[in-house]
């Protein structure tokens, strides 16, 4: 069966997803778009042979779309995952869930009252081979307990729209779903220090920081996230347990030596460094689909998670001080520890 997908948001992430569904992933067909801007739908839709609708409700109703892809901006994903819902269609919406978290608890809530698992958020970390070797090193208990993680996640410039709050919400919530996810833990205080800064960033942004995050279970998280390092995208993760540690790899690259050195290139962006990881994210969720399977990936809870875990750091950022996360109680409905 070939998955119908409509996609609502045709900007950057938007056509990438549409590409991958229409030239790298089998089993599905973009066949309807909308954007408010219409020339990038059409732009989008276009190539792929795909209609153009005027709105989110009108592609979500549409007989020809069996599954909605979300990426439009961020404010508006709540409105069109409650549509998709509602309709009892299943819906990939790329991160966040939602920007606050009484719009991702109406989601959920409402794929509670729904009974079945329809939606799926966009955190491709869970899909890259480095974090899935890590995840099957750490369950098999070869490490033993997890004790303390050390991450980095490092941008090499940022534009001067970048500000200091997007540390948490748009650069470091990678790092909150996929560390929960690898410990099955939660969350539960964020702390953030700031180091001297670096002269090379814009003069109102906090850069480097350093985020400190504590789980149920007493795992300390340290994270650096510095987005004006200059020298590359690098993303680094090592979890220390009892008996050992395990280290996320870094992409392979070849080794050249030459003039007296050795050297490895390091990647300078996200896209190139999560390619496969994306891949990987839309093959499983339309391998699933068309076998009527429930989705496996993050959850609506995951993304409200996110949510509020990135929104205590800002808090933590403006305030000096260790701030809990409040979660709610998880919800049965979701399985699970985190
Ligand atoms: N998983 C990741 O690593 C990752 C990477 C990039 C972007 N994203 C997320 O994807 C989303 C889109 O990011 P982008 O970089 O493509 O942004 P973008 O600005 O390039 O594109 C967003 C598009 O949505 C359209 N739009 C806005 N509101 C709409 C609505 N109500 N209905 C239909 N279309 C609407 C805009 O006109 C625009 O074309 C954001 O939420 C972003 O956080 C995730």
């Amino acid at each position: 069966m070939t998955v119908r997908v409509g996609v609502i948001g045709a900007g950057w992430i938007g056509h990438e997803h549409i590409r991958r569904l229409t030239h790298t992933v089998t089993g599905a067909r973009v066949t309807a778009v909308t954007d408010i801007d219409a020339a990038r739908a059409e732009a989008a839709a276009a190539p792929v042979g795909a209609r153009v609708y005027a709105s989110g409700a009108e592609l979500i109703a549409a007989d020809d779309v069996d599954a909605v892809l979300v990426t439009s901006w961020g404010p508006t994903h709540a409105e069109h995952v409650l549509t998709a819902i509602a309709a009892g269609k299943p819906v990939f919406c790329e991160k966040p869930l939602a920007t606050t978290a009484e719009d991702c608890l109406r989601i959920v809530e409402a794929e509670t009252a729904h009974g079945r698992r329809l939606v799926q958020v966009g955190f491709m970390r869970r899909y890259d081979a480095g974090y899935r070797e890590m995840k099957q090193v750490i369950e098999s208990g070869r490490i033993g307990e997890p004790l303390i993680v050390h991450c980095a996640h490092r941008n090499p410039t940022v534009p001067e729209s970048y500000t200091s709050a997007m540390a948490a919400l748009d650069t470091a919530v990678h790092e909150v779903d996929v560390l929960r996810w690898l410990l099955d833990d939660e969350i539960v205080s964020t702390q953030v220090v700031t180091p001297r800064a670096t002269s090379k960033r814009f003069a109102h942004l906090k850069d480097p920081q350093i985020m400190l995050f504590e789980t149920a279970k007493g795992v300390r998280i340290d994270l650096e996230v510095f987005v004006n390092c200059q020298y590359g995208y690098d993303i680094q993760c090592e979890a220390v347990g009892e008996e050992g540690l395990v280290r996320l790899p870094d992409p392979a690259a070849v080794g050249v030596r030459t003039a007296a050195q050795h050297s490895t290139e390091v990647l300078t962006d996200w896209v190139s460094r999560f390619r496969d990881a994306f891949d990987t994210e839309f093959r499983e969720w339309i391998a699933g689909l068309a076998a009527g399977a429930e989705p496996t990936g993050p959850s609506a809870w995951d993304g409200y998670a996110a949510t509020v875990i990135t929104a205590a750091t800002v808090e933590a950022l403006e305030s000096g001080l260790v701030v809990a996360t409040d979660l709610k109680p998880r919800p049965a409905f979701y399985g699970g520890a985190a």
